[in-house]
């Protein structure tokens, strides 16, 4: 498979850190381990990982932002260009040996989404997007999927934990989509939940309270791969608000018109 350089440098430094990943997966007793905020863990992974992402990331591209979960924003001369990176998707499934990660590495262009990798050390599952190229797990071109009813449909959510979100307004939403879809499911890694959206593996996803590198190579992922990425209001808002919804467009739709009258 042939891709653009630029996805080449995104690619590069993504194994570059899940290699890092692999490593310390590998030692998970021996890593220093702290919190954020209630069950908000953060490790010695996450920060290596992050470190040599912005390490490759700028010095390929000189200039370009940089927003990382652990480092905050780093602004660059160039104005139009920001990555937006999660060095690791997944903190709590890493730390319990759950190999559902990823390194998410997400490119905007003058506010908007215009390529994403996506890459799971675990199972060297890498997911990439560019605008207007396609989608594609590995060297296979990505299409999502094509169930038009609810209850035929296998969606995924995620779930506040202690100390953060609205427990409540989650519950809410648990039970109106339970007893409608034919699999609700939680498996711990926004940026790979929206992978396997655009893999067509899951039919939706749905989550609150994330924030922008938790969603952003998503977003380009899941459009590139024929799906509709919105905020649950149902506007093109999910970088901002943190708020997400995909899936193909009837199901987006379908889940937009039971999720937004909740909350
Ligand atoms: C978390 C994961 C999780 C989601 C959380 C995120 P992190 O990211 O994506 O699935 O439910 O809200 O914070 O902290 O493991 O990078
Ligand atoms: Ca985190
Ligand atoms: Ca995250
Ligand atoms: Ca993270």
């Amino acid at each position: 498979m042939i891709h653009s350089a630029l996805i080449n440098v995104m690619v590069k430094a993504a194994r570059r850190a899940g290699r890092s990943l692999k490593r310390d997966l590998g030692e998970i007793e021996n890593l220093q381990v702290s919190l954020k905020g209630p069950a908000n863990f953060v490790s010695a992974a996450d920060r290596r990982a992050e470190q040599m992402l912005y390490d490759d990331l700028t010095k390929a591209r000189p200039g370009y932002g940089f927003l990382g979960e652990e480092g905050g924003t780093r602004e660059g001369t160039d104005k139009s260009n920001t990555w937006i990176v999660d060095p690791l998707d997944g903190t709590t499934n890493f730390l319990h040996g759950i190999p559902q990660f990823a390194i998410s590495i997400g490119l905007q262009r003058e506010g908007t989404m215009i390529a994403g990798v996506i890459y799971n050390p675990g199972n060297e599952e890498l997911y990439i997007a560019e605008r207007g190229k396609g989608a594609f797990l590995n060297d296979t071109r990505l299409r999502v999927a094509a169930r038009k009813n609810l209850e035929d449909c296998v969606i995924a959510c995620g779930l506040p934990h202690i100390g953060r979100g609205d427990h409540e307004l989650a519950r809410r939403e648990m039970a109106e989509l339970q007893p409608r879809v034919a699999g609700l499911r939680r498996f711990g890694a926004a940026s790979l939940d929206m992978a396997f959206v655009a893999a067509g593996r899951l039919d939706g996803y749905w989550e609150r309270n994330l924030q922008p590198w938790d969603v952003a190579a998503g977003i380009i992922i899941v459009r590139e791969a024929g799906g509709t990425v919105s905020g649950i209001e149902g506007g093109d808002t999910a970088l901002e608000t943190g708020n997400v919804v995909c899936g193909n467009e009837i199901i987006q739709r379908e889940l937009v018109k039971i999720l937004k009258p909740l909350g």
